[in-house]
């Protein structure tokens, strides 16, 4: 498993003259340590399923923490004062964590194993998959807290986690830049072309599961060939 793209230890400087400075360290290693937490805990299940099944379902893993700026931006556009109070309440992916797989059903089996974990608590789920958004994006995203153990206080922090295949972060990737490039007003010829890059995004998913499929049907056929063809050798020996 890949890790990429980390900034999570990055970016963490309190430009607000607003906040007490002690109390946002203290803050930002809380969820910074959510992120290692959860990074561990897909790591664990990669290397899990891999050493079981033979193979990998998780091609990389990106982690990010949201900028000081970013925060800031999101609790004034919803009204709220910048207090920490208001961050941890009402801004739920100031740590984010995206599992990137190959196919599309790995999605759904990595949210199960998340979901399943004692310690995480699902808070809320956005299927995007079975319900793209209008701009043709997909991807799976989970609200999750994990217990931060501290000298003297468990705290459960939240962690957003999205869940997609390559094909799904590709697309989402070009739709980024070209939403910011355009401030989020693109010309709706570019629109359009996006929605249809993501119909074909879900086709090349369907086919490139299907043909994985069938890759393991054939695979298994010859192992049972040769399972038998074994046992016909050992009969004769006999
Ligand atoms: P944000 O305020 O953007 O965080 O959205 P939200 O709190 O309503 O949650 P939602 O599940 O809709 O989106 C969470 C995250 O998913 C965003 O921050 C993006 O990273 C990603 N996302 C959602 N919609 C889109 C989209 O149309 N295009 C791309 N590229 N990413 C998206
Ligand atoms: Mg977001």
């Amino acid at each position: 498993m890949k890790k990429n793209g980390t900034n999570n230890e990055t970016n963490n400087e309190l430009n607000s003259e607003v906040l007490d400075r002690e109390a946002w360290n203290s803050f930002m290693l809380l969820y910074n340590s959510a992120i290692k937490e959860v990074y561990t805990k897909v790591e664990v299940l990669n290397d899990e399923f891999k050493h079981v099944h033979r193979y990998n379902p998780i091609e990389y893993v990106k982690t990010r923490i949201k900028t000081p700026e970013s925060i800031e931006k999101k609790l004034k556009r919803n009204g709220y004062d910048l207090t920490i109070e208001n961050m941890t309440e009402y801004v739920n992916d100031i740590a984010g964590i995206r599992i990137v797989c190959s196919f599309t059903s790995d999605i759904y089996m990595i949210a199960d194993m998340v979901g399943k974990q004692n310690d995480i608590t699902v808070i809320s789920v956005k299927d995007y998959i079975k319900n793209p958004k209008r701009s043709g994006y997909k991807s799976y995203h989970m609200i999750v807290t994990v217990p931060i153990f501290l000298s003297d206080r468990k705290v459960d922090v939240k962690v957003e986690v999205q869940i997609r295949t390559i094909a799904m972060d590709f697309w989402a990737s070009l739709e980024h830049k070209i939403y910011y490039k355009f401030e989020g007003n693109a010309p709706e010829y570019i629109s359009k072309d996006l929605r249809e890059c993501s119909a074909i995004v879900s086709m090349l998913d369907a086919k490139m599961l299907s043909l994985n499929e069938a890759i393991l049907e054939a695979k298994n056929e010859d192992d049972d060939v040769k399972k038998n063809n074994t046992l016909t050798d050992t009969r004769n020996v006999v």
